[in-house]
This record gives C-alpha cells, structure tokens and sequence, in this order.
C-alpha cells in the first residue's frame, strides 16, 4: 500500500464577486455594413436586432481588452492580482496557437500566484469558463479566480459575406469567481454535438495555407438557419435543466442573460421557458453585436450598471456556439 496523500479541499460554496468589461472605441452601424453587403438595416434590424456593433482598432488587441475588463472586475471584487490563483480565458480569436493568451494577460496583470490557460468554447466559452472557476475554488485548487472571455470577431469575419458580415462584433468581459458562505453559483449544465461541428467553423484551417497559400487570411462560416433552429429549440431543455438543477423555476429569476447571438433566438427562448413578463432579458446584441465569449459577461455588466438586473439578484445563463457546444448555470449576481 502507498502511503496515503491529502486531497485538496476548498470552501463549501463560490460565488461571483465582481465583473468588468471592456467595449471597444469604434463603433460600426447597419449603414455602414450595408455600405459593403447587398442589405438594409432593416433586414438586419428584425432578422437578428442588431442595431450597432463595436469592432476594435489595432491597439485594442484581445490582450489589451482582456487586461481592461479583467483590472475592472477585480476593482469590483475588491481582489488584488496576486490574490488570484487562477487565469481562464475563453476566446477563439487569439490568434497564436501558443503560448495562451491567459499566460500573456495574467503577467501583465501581475497574477504572479497564479496558473493560467485559455478554453475554446466559441459563444459557450464564458459559462464553461465560470463552470470550472467555481469547481477550481470548491476543491481547492484556487482561492480566487479571474475568468475572461474576449473575442475580435472582426479579424475573422469576411466583410463582404452576406451571411455573416453583420452578426460579429468584439470585446471583453470578466468575473471573479471566489469563495462564498452561501450557494451563488448552480450546477452547470453542459455538453457538445460535434456531429454538427460543420454548422459553424473557419473557411479553412490554417494548415490548408501551407499547400495555397493563396488563400489568404480565414474567415468565420455559418449555417445559419441549422445554428437558429438548434439554439431556439434544443437549448430550451439545457436552460430548463439548469434552473431544475439549481431548485428554482423561472418565476424565482431575478434576470435571463443568454448568449448574444440573435434577439430572434432569444425571444423563442422567453416563450418556451414561459419567463415571466416582469424578468428582465439582456438585449445588448443590440449596440453591441455578437461577440461570442464576451457576450454573456458584458450584458451582465451593463444590466447592472443600468440598474436593470439587481446586484444579489438570480439570474439563468446559457452559452451555446461553435461545436456545437452548451453551458447554462444559474448564478447569483455580484
Ligand atoms: C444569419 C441569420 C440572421 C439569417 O437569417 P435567416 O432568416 O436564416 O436568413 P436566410 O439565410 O434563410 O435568408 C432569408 C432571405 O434573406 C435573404 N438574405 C440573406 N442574408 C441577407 C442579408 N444580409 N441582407 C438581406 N437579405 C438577406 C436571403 O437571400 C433570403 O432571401 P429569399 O427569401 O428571397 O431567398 C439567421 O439564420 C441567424 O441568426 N442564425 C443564427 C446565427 C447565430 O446566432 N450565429 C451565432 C451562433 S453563436
């Protein structure tokens, strides 16, 4: 018999205990997307309820956000970087396969306690993010987490494709996650089809330059009324098992904060999960566009800020993207 070790321990609970984001400067309208692709912000307006998007200059690069959103939730938290025992970014726009953007941002933050590695989760990347910050914190391995999820969409979208062209948009959102008295963030509930992993992908990879080069620089592709009809019906049940799992009902959630992907899709969602009038949904796809991993964080933000969720308050989260893959959890605002 070998002699028997310890197991890590942490504390009973974690909660989120700041958030912080970062919108890029400029901003780009209906009109000038229309200025490129055969549209009209009126299409584009009822089909997703996208009004605007921000996509960032050089300078804003997903290092830059990231630190930016990250210095604002840890402010939040009231949690300095070297309290920090962990660094999960979740973001598929980083675009060197190594070293991780996290091990990039956490140096600059002066995170010098703390591991650090990146997840590709696409539009799901934030709750799987928050999934494993709170398990990190519940079994010991980190007192305090910081999770980011940051995208420039912009550099991967081909502005003269008409199906696409307008969706993306970019940013960076940030939580800490740190230990709590009470229960503040559910079981997740999450998983993956990768039989549908064609619905949304690059145009190539990235090797396909080594044989032509001439194919230049690739972009994001979707199907997307394939991606539409899996969001609008079958994360219906993942958000439902997620509230289940939790022990409340959507009549106990104080704000719906899903992902930024469609106003449409989230709208069949509301119906389905028969939200009550009086709960608010998150509608920053609005000014903001989608910006996959970013997206769930910097709604939350900005609810709060504009006093339209209550700090305290139950809020039901759920990602879905790229894969395809999902992650929804219940979570008690910072
Ligand atoms: C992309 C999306 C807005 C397209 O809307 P849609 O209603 O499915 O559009 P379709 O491709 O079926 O095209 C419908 C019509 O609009 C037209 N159309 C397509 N793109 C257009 C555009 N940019 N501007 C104007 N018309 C357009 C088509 O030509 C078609 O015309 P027709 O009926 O005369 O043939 C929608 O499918 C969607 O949002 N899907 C989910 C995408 C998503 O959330 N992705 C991120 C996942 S995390």
């Amino acid at each position: 018999m070998p002699k028997q070790i310890q197991s890590p321990a942490g504390p009973a609970h974690a909660r989120i205990l700041g958030v912080g984001g970062y919108r890029p400067s400029r901003v780009v309208t209906n009109e000038q997307i229309c200025q490129v692709i055969d549209s009209t912000d009126e299409w584009i307006t009822t089909r997703t309820g996208i009004k605007e998007r921000r996509w960032a200059t050089a300078e804003e690069t997903v290092g830059m956000m990231s630190v930016s959103a990250a210095g604002k939730a840890l402010a939040a938290a009231g949690i300095e970087p070297e309290q920090l025992g962990l660094v999960i970014i979740s973001t598929v726009t980083h675009l060197a396969q190594t070293p991780s953007l996290a091990a990039i941002v956490a140096n600059e933050l002066g995170a010098v306690n703390a591991a650090a590695f990146d997840v590709s989760a696409a539009c799901a990347g934030f709750c799987h993010g928050l999934a494993l910050a709170q398990d990190a914190v519940r079994g010991g391995s980190a007192e305090y987490v910081l999770v980011i999820g940051v995208e420039r969409l912009s550099d991967l979208t081909d502005m003269n494709d008409r199906s696409t062209a307008f969706i993306f948009g970019d940013g960076a959102g940030a939580a800490v996650v740190g230990p709590s008295d009470t229960p503040a963030i559910g079981p997740v509930v999450w998983g993956a089809d990768g039989a549908q992993y064609e619905a949304i992908g690059q145009t190539f990879s990235w090797d396909a330059l080594r044989e032509q080069p001439e194919l230049g620089f690739p972009a994001l592709r979707m199907n997307g009324q394939q991606v539409f009809r899996w969001a609008s019906y079958q994360m219906v049940p993942v958000a439902k098992k997620a509230l289940e799992k939790a022990g409340i009902t959507a009549e106990d959630l104080d704000a719906f904060i899903p992902h930024q992907a469609n106003m449409r899709i989230t709208d069949a969602m509301i119906k389905a999960l028969k939200l009550p009038d009086n709960v608010p949904v998150a509608r920053d796809i609005a000014r903001t566009g989608n910006t996959s991993a970013a997206s769930i964080p910097l709604a939350m933000e900005r609810m709060l800020e504009e006093g339209e969720a209550p700090h305290g308050g139950l809020a039901l989260l759920i990602g879905f993207g790229a894969g395809l893959v999902y992650a929804a959890q219940v979570v008690q605002l910072p």
